[in-house]
């Protein structure tokens, strides 16, 4: 994870306007294996180098936080063969990644039901996210046996609980309480999303989450995605007007009234 100083030297990009939170959904990898006549492994493999380079482009960059959708709760469902190939290439990341990652001061997080995870996948994730708990660099989150659907159902959960226990009033209950309840309640939520692979679908990723998020669609398979594309997609968003459900002149503060009054409508 090494910072290469050039990274950063692409005069496009305003320091001021950069995104805090980055979420990727690192799709293609099969396709980008089956194009060269190769096994979808291989894919996985070469997904891990791009999964490398994007991480330390996001560090070179100064995003504060870097979300990987590395594992869905329907992959379960892939080949058995697939599914152990994934494990491995995590664990493997991990291991080779943590001295980098820790000198690099980058807090490690992990969302989903890991309790699903084989026993030395968990072993080494929780060793990572022990081992980085006090950084205060970047997070580095991964979306891990990872479902949004699943993920607000477990908060539902969670509030129905403490209802019954007469813990929380159900009539208080408000947008940020629920939210409080997330697997990663304390990360911002994105501001970036992008997809690569060419498909245009959300795929159940932090649904709650990405409310108010710019989603870009890169035709790139994973494989292909760098740092140079990660430097564009920064770039494609910086050239987009955010506007929270205010109109555009509100928006860039031209009436006086606030950004942060337009979060709770629609844009
Ligand atoms: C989608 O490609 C990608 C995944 C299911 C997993 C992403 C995993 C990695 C990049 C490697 C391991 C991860 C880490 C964090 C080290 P796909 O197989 O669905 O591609 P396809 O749509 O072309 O079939």
């Amino acid at each position: 994870m090494s910072s290469d100083p050039r990274l950063l030297s692409d005069s496009r990009l305003a320091p001021d306007r950069m995104p805090g939170h980055v979420a990727i959904i690192m799709d293609g990898n099969g396709r980008w294996a089956q194009e060269r006549g190769l096994d979808r492994t291989a894919g996985h493999r070469e997904g891990v180098e791009s999964v490398r380079a994007v991480v330390r482009q996001a560090h070179a960059l100064g995003l504060s936080t870097l979300t990987l959708y590395a594992f869905s709760l329907e992959n379960w469902n892939r080949p058995k063969t697939e599914v152990r190939s994934l494990m491995g290439l995590l664990e493997e990341y991990l291991d080779k990644e943590l001295p980098e990652i820790m000198e690099k001061d980058v807090r490690v997080r992990a969302l989903g039901r890991l309790d699903r995870l084989p026993r030395t996948a968990r072993l080494v994730v929780n060793h990572a996210l022990r081992k980085t708990a006090n950084n205060q660099g970047m997070t580095l989150a991964f979306a891990l046996s990872y479902g949004a659907r699943q993920e607000i159902v477990d908060a539902a959960r969670q509030l129905m609980r403490e209802a019954f226990a007469g813990k929380i009033d159900p009539e208080s209950l408000d947008e940020k309480t629920f939210a409080a309840h997330m697997y990663a309640p304390d990360l911002p939520d994105p501001d970036l999303m992008i997809r690569t692979g060419g498909e245009s679908r959300v795929s159940n990723f932090l649904l709650w989450q990405i409310a108010y998020a710019e989603i870009l669609n890169s035709p790139l398979m994973w494989p292909d995605f760098r740092e140079a594309e990660l430097v564009e997609a920064i770039v494609e968003y910086q050239s987009r007007e955010r506007r929270f459900g205010l109109t555009g002149e509100q928006a860039k503060g031209e009436t006086g009234e606030g950004k942060d009054a337009g979060k709770a409508g629609q844009s």
